[in-house]
C-alpha cells in the first residue's frame, strides 16, 4: 500500500527528525521539501541573482537542470551537476529562503517536482504546505508545533553542533522573522491543513512524537 505522510509545521518544530523516523519505520522515502526551496535560494546566491526580485529569479530557475536521486531512502538533488549538500543550511541561504519561497513561480516549480516523487512509492514528506497544497488528499496529515523558546533552543543546538557561533537570541529572532514571513505570505502560507492532526512537540521527545504519529497510521 502506498502512503503519503505529510508533516508540516514551523521552523525547528521537530519535523525532520520525526519524518525521518516515520520513513524508517514505515519504509517510506524521506523528502525534505524545505531543501528544495533552499536549493533554489542556493542556486540564486551562487549566480549572484537578487533573491528579492522574482523577475531575476525566474529565468535562472527555469534554465537550471535538476536531477533527483534516492540514497539511503532519502531524496537528494543536484542542480546543474552540483549537489549543494550542507551548503543548503548556510546562513546566507537561511536568511534569503523565505523571500524565495514566497514567489508563486518558485512554489509552482517546487510543488510540481515534489508531486512527481509519488512514483517512488510511499513518502514521508515534511514542509509547510504538504498537507494543504502538495498532497491535500492524503489521509495522513500532521502538523508539528512547539513553543518559540523550545524551537530556538533546538535550532541553536543544531547550529552550535555545526560549528557556527550564533547567539541564542539571534537564532530566536531569525526564526521569528522566518515564521512571520512564512505565515503571512500570500502564496501557500504556513497553516494547519484541513484534517491535520496537531502534535505539540514541546513536551515530547522524538520517541514520544513518533509513537503518537505512528499510532495514527495503523492501517
Ligand atoms: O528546517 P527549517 O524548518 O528551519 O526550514 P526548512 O524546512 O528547510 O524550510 C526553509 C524555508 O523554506 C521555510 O522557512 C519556508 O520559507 C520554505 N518552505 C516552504 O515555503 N514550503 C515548504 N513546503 C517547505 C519550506
Amino acid at each position: 500500500k502506498q502512503r503519503i505522510i505529510a508533516i508540516d509545521g514551523p521552523a525547528a518544530s521537530g519535523k525532520s527528525t520525526v519524518a525521518r523516523e516515520a520513513a524508517k519505520r514505515l519504509n517510506c522515502v524521506y523528502v525534505d521539501s524545505g531543501a528544495f526551496y533552499r536549493g533554489v535560494t542556493w542556486k540564486m546566491l551562487r549566480e549572484g541573482v537578487n533573491t528579492k526580485n522574482p523577475l531575476a529569479v525566474l529565468p535562472v530557475l527555469l534554465k537550471s537542470k535538476w536531477k533527483f536521486e534516492v540514497r539511503d531512502r532519502a531524496v537528494f538533488f543536484s542542480i546543474d551537476g552540483v549537489e549543494p549538500g550542507e551548503a543548503l543550511r548556510d546562513k546566507d541561504v537561511r536568511e534569503a529562503v523565505s523571500d524565495i519561497a514566497a514567489m508563486p513561480a518558485v512554489r509552482k516549480f517546487v510543488v510540481s517536482n515534489l508531486r512527481k516523487l509519488k512514483k517512488l512509492g510511499s513518502l514521508a514528506m515534511e514542509g509547510r504546505d504538504i498537507g494543504s497544497v502538495v498532497f491535500p488528499k492524503t489521509p495522513y496529515k500532521f502538523y508539528l508545533d512547539a513553543n518559540p523558546e523550545e524551537r530556538a533552543k533546538r535550532r541553536h543546538a543544531e547550529l552550535i553542533a555545526r560549528g557556527e557561533t550564533e547567539k541564542a537570541q539571534e537564532v530566536m529572532e531569525s526564526l521569528e522573522r522566518r515564521d512571520k514571513k512564512d505565515s503571512t505570505r500570500k502564496a501557500a502560507p504556513l497553516k494547519i491543513a484541513d484534517g491535520a492532526y496537531v502534535i505539540d512537540t514541546s513536551e515530547y521527545d522524538v520517541e514520544g512524537v513518533a509513537r503518537v504519529l505512528l499510532g495514527r497510521i495503523s492501517d
